[in-house]
């Protein structure tokens, strides 16, 4: 028997770079695949070899087969209810990004995980790309004294198929968080507030807001500066966005397609007295891993030893934070205030 025997929940257009990965491991089974649509769970069984049983809903499959690890893979508006239905079934529970689309369901899903000693984790693949990696640790080591003011641009076009374009705040509810969870990893913050501004630009093809404008607040003191929008047409930036990290005494610019470079002095105002900047490049590496595979390696490996992997929840926690403060920052046209707790409630926006 392999050690995980696995549900599938959904099958739409994510559900290939798991499955790239999962197919090819030894230690891992398709046992059972819950999809509401039919035709969409047959084109993944065919394309990856798959006999795994198809049900209309989680809940029959979880009554039909008894495995020990569950993979969501639908979209933010169902994840609560799936997550916690797996973890009180006895699974384990790995699953696609946001987690969830209210604060209570988050801190229902948190309850769950505590409640029940089973584990969820939150894909964020964006951590795993090897350039942010080099970046995070060049601007924690100090060298550029601490991390004071990030910013991210992410300028892109997304296709309108999904339920995902059809929220009222369609870039923030689904795909701000790679943007909001990468900027407080760089910089090694936790979000304590957030002022955001949200907008549908004419030309969008967006019913909601295809775009906004956000200042949070970090507990390092680093503050984090984002700029953002899914319906841009023409000059692209990369999804893993372009990046300046200014640091007290240097900075760092990636443009999310290329090499990063960074410029430091050991004391401000080094350049004024004609002394030049050191610094460096971070190469991109000459083959790019898929994210995912780094991703689920860290989160099987994880199950396995037990270890706290980078995508835990109780850490994820805090990027959804920030995308739930934001919410209730555009409705109520404030800044509002995030805090984080180890025990329920885990998370308060006030
Ligand atoms: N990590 C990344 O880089 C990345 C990239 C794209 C999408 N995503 C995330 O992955 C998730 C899925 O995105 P997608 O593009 O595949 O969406 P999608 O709309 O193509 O697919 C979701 C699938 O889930 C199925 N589904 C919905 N509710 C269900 C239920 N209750 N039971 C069983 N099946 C159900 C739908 O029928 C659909 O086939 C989203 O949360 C999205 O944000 C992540």
């Amino acid at each position: 028997m392999k050690d995980f025997r696995i549900i599938m929940a959904g099958c739409g257009d994510i559900a290939y770079r798991w499955l790239d990965h999962i197919t090819k491991r030894d230690d891992c089974e398709i046992i059972a695949i819950a999809e509401k649509n039919p035709a969409r769970a047959e084109n993944y069984k065919q394309r990856y070899n798959l006999t795994a049983p198809v049900y209309s809903s989680v809940e029959e499959a979880l009554a039909k087969h008894q495995g020990n690890v569950l993979i969501d893979l639908t979209y933010v508006t169902v994840h609560h209810d799936i997550v916690t239905m797996a973890l009180k079934a006895g699974y384990d529970v790995l699953g696609e990004k946001p987690m969830a689309f209210t604060v209570d369901q988050v801190n229902d899903m948190l309850k769950a995980v505590d409640e029940t000693g089973k584990r969820y984790f939150v894909m964020q693949n964006r951590r795993y790309i090897e350039q942010v990696k080099k970046i995070r640790e060049l601007v924690l080591s100090g060298i550029m004294g601490d991390p004071a003011y990030i910013c991210s641009d992410i300028f892109v076009n997304a296709d309108m198929a999904s339920i995902r374009n059809q929220f009222k705040y369609p870039q923030l509810q689904d795909n701000n968080i790679h943007s909001f969870d990468l900027a407080r990893f760089l910089v090694g913050g936790k979000p304590t507030s957030v002022h955001y501004h949200s907008f549908n630009p004419k030309g969008s093809l967006y019913t909601g807001d295809g775009a906004g404008d956000a200042v949070f607040e970090f507990d390092n003191g680093c503050i984090y500066s984002f700029r953002g929008y899914n319906g841009t047409e023409g000059n692209y930036t990369s999804w893993d966005n372009v990046w300046r990290v200014n640091c007290e005494r240097g900075s760092v610019v990636w443009d999310g397609f290329g090499d990063a470079k960074y410029e430091y002095c050991d004391h401000n105002g080094d350049i004024f007295k004609g002394i030049p900047f050191k610094g460096g490049i971070i190469e991109k590496p000459a083959t790019v891993r898929d994210q995912h595979d780094g991703a689920l390696e860290d989160m099987f490996d994880a199950l396995k030893t037990g270890r706290t992997p980078l995508l835990d929840c109780k850490d994820n926690v805090n990027s959804i934070a920030m995308v739930l403060a934001s919410v209730k920052s555009i409705e109520e046209n404030r800044k509002v205030n995030i805090k984080v707790s180890d025990t329920y409630p885990y998370l308060v926006i006030d």
